[in-house]
């Protein structure tokens, strides 16, 4: 199912047939795992504590045994990450990064992220049309993280270069060569912030003397693990919502009698955004590896195996939701999970949703009459997360 081409541009018919025929399936794919579909079981699973986070060998065993070795520093930055932590380990390190990324503490940000996309669009405008991914959803969430995270805007492509190169190891089967340059990417990320974290530790409320003066019963955060965290936010805060964009403007395009409700009442963008979160988010699934053996709907489930939480799925299960496959932005509805649930519910929820919102009221400001200018969507064909390759558009 995984590998059909079809399914990598439209995954939502073979979700259906997989809620429809039973709420979990063994696959052969990723290395055997179970997969839920059902909004109910994903839920349940995202909370169970029989579920660990602890994968981030999976990234470096996707290579042949004797290239291993070379990646244990990639190993090890990655392995402090906290989307990769179980309780306690996971809470200590997130409670601290929590505070910066609150809705209170991101409002100051609001106008500085407004500029950010009035320039983006300024410089298309003229031009009458833009392709949207690498004029605006590529460059606005990576100008907005670096804003939040204090990065001197001199070195903002050093920043998207890094990143870049570990999006580029994500993707399937990958060299020894692309993962040694995500791993030499990493290095740098480590030492970039190292510097900035002694140059700024004088200066008060930023992230970096939050993290650096932070202290619990146990003491402060070791050195090492505050830094592995800012090379997690760099990459997952870019992708993530780079692709989010490029969804939610394609969908509403596609449904211009949508396009044209949101255009009449602005104040609808917040809801807006949470339909297009539900309807087609970029992060798809999350992957929980099983620490002990229970049986689930008959199934029984065995450690070391892993569960994979159909996330698109859940999102349009109709036990959850009414007429799921409808783009609907003026819906009331129960809450989508398209930042996850429990403990690893998405640090940047807030930063995203804010950022999604003032991308779309400014495109309709700016270019209410905006059209697609391709009929066929340039799909990145990846299987976890979901997005655009290129999406040219008339403005
Ligand atoms: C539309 C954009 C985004 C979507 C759809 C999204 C989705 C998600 C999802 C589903 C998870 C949970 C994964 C799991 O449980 O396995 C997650 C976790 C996370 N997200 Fe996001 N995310 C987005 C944007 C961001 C941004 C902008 C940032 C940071 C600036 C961010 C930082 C994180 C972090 C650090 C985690 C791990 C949290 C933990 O393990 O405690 N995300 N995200």
């Amino acid at each position: 199912m995984f590998a059909n081409p079809e399914f990598k541009v439209n995954p939502y018919p073979a979700y259906r047939r997989l809620r429809e025929n039973a709420p979990i399936h063994w696959t052969d794919s990723f290395g055997g795992a179970w997969l839920l579909p059902r909004y109910a079981d994903v839920v349940k699973a995202m909370r169970d504590p029989r579920l660990s986070a602890r994968r981030s060998y999976l990234l470096v065993d996707r290579l042949p045994r004797e290239d291993r070795k070379e990646l244990a520093q990639l190993n090890r930055i990655v392995g402090n990450w906290i989307s990769f932590l179980d309780p306690p380990e996971h809470s200590r390190l997130r409670k601290p990064l929590e505070t910066v990324f609150t809705p209170a503490a991101l409002k100051t940000m609001r106008p500085c992220i407004e500029k950010i996309a009035d320039s983006l669009l300024d410089k298309m405008q003229e031009k009458g049309e833009m392709e949207f991914m690498h004029d605006f959803a590529y460059p606005f969430p990576s100008l907005v993280l670096a804003n939040v995270l204090g990065i001197p805007t001199k070195d903002l492509d050093r920043f998207i270069a890094w990143s870049d190169d570990f999006v580029s190891f994500q993707a399937p089967k990958p060299t020894l060569e692309v993962a040694t340059r995500a791993q030499n990417s990493l290095i740098a990320i480590t030492e970039y912030f190292k510097a900035l974290l002694a140059e700024r530790h004088q200066e008060q409320h930023n992230i970096f003397c939050l993290l650096k003066d932070f202290e619990d019963e146990e003491g402060e955060l070791p050195l090492e693990a505050i830094l592995a965290q800012f090379t997690m936010l760099i990459i997952v805060g870019q992708e993530t919502t780079r692709y989010f964009l490029g969804n939610a403007v394609l969908a509403l395009l596609q449904h211009p009698q949508q396009w044209e409700i949101l255009k009449r009442d602005p104040s609808l963008a917040p809801n807006a955004v949470q339909e297009l979160l539900r309807y087609e988010s970029s992060v798809q699934s999350s992957i929980r590896l099983i620490t002990e053996e229970f049986v689930l709907h008959g199934r029984t489930l065995k450690p070391g195996q892993f569960v994979i939480s159909l996330i698109g799925s859940a999102n349009r299960d109709p036990a959850k939701f009414t007429n799921p496959e409808i783009l609907d932005i003026t819906r009331s509805q129960p809450p989508h999970i398209a930042f996850g649930y429990g403990a690893h519910f998405c640090l940047g929820a807030a930063l995203a949703h804010m950022e999604s919102e003032i991308a779309l009221n400014c495109l309709l400001n700016r270019m209410p009459n905006l059209k697609l200018a391709s009929d066929t969507p340039d799909w990145n064909l990846e299987i976890s997360l979901r997005g655009l390759n290129r999406l040219p558009v008339a403005c």
